[in-house]
């Protein structure tokens, strides 16, 4: 598994599958999941309602994970998950670690090869970014032996201050 970090946007990142960083309702938001679902076009937000509506009634639990087609967007699949929101005291990592193992199992099961992840609760989550790289990285590290089609992970980072935090965690 090739495991790189950029300065990017995901609305353009030419993967398999995308990572959004959304919130339990997944009706879209902010920051990178309205990035995702304007890019995409409506399809995406019915697909979510649908993934509501079928299966995660009461929204989607943090940590966890679920795909969806990418609509307009040159990703296959959009990979959904809830991030650990610091300001409602959401701060064990490990709920953060999960959102980047679940991701990695969900691209797994839909066969996306190539996977991009934002800087999941970074921004309106209240994460220190420094902390999301080293728990993003270490969990992605750890994963690869068992997530074995994945064959490349792409940590996208919308401003140069984030992508240096995941230059360094990709050091150690
Ligand atoms: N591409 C890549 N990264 C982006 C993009 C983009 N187009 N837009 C924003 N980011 C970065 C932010 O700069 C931040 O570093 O993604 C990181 C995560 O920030 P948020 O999108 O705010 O996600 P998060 O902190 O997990 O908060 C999720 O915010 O947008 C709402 O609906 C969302 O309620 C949910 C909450």
């Amino acid at each position: 598994m090739r495991i790189t970090a950029e300065h990017g946007d995901l609305t353009t990142t030419p993967v398999d599958a995308v990572v959004n960083a959304a919130n339990s309702t997944l009706l879209g938001g902010g920051g990178v999941d309205g990035a995702l679902h304007a890019a995409a076009g409506p399809t995406l937000l019915e697909e979510c309602r649908r993934v509501r509506a079928s299966r995660w009634h009461d929204g989607l639990p943090v940590g966890e994970a679920v795909a969806t087609g990418a609509g307009r967007l040159p990703a296959r699949w959009v990979i959904h998950t809830v991030g650990p929101d610091r300001r409602r005291g959401q701060t064990d990592p490990e709920l953060l670690a999960s959102c980047f193992r679940r991701s990695l199992e969900v691209a797994e099961e839909v066969g996306a090869r190539s996977v991009a992840f934002p800087a999941i609760s970074a921004g309106v989550y209240a994460w220190d970014p420094a902390e999301v790289a080293g728990v993003a990285v270490r969990t992605v590290r750890a994963a690869s032996s068992t997530v074995s089609s994945v064959e490349e992970v792409r940590f996208v980072l919308f401003s140069p201050e984030v992508l240096r935090h995941f230059e360094r965690a990709l050091e150690e």
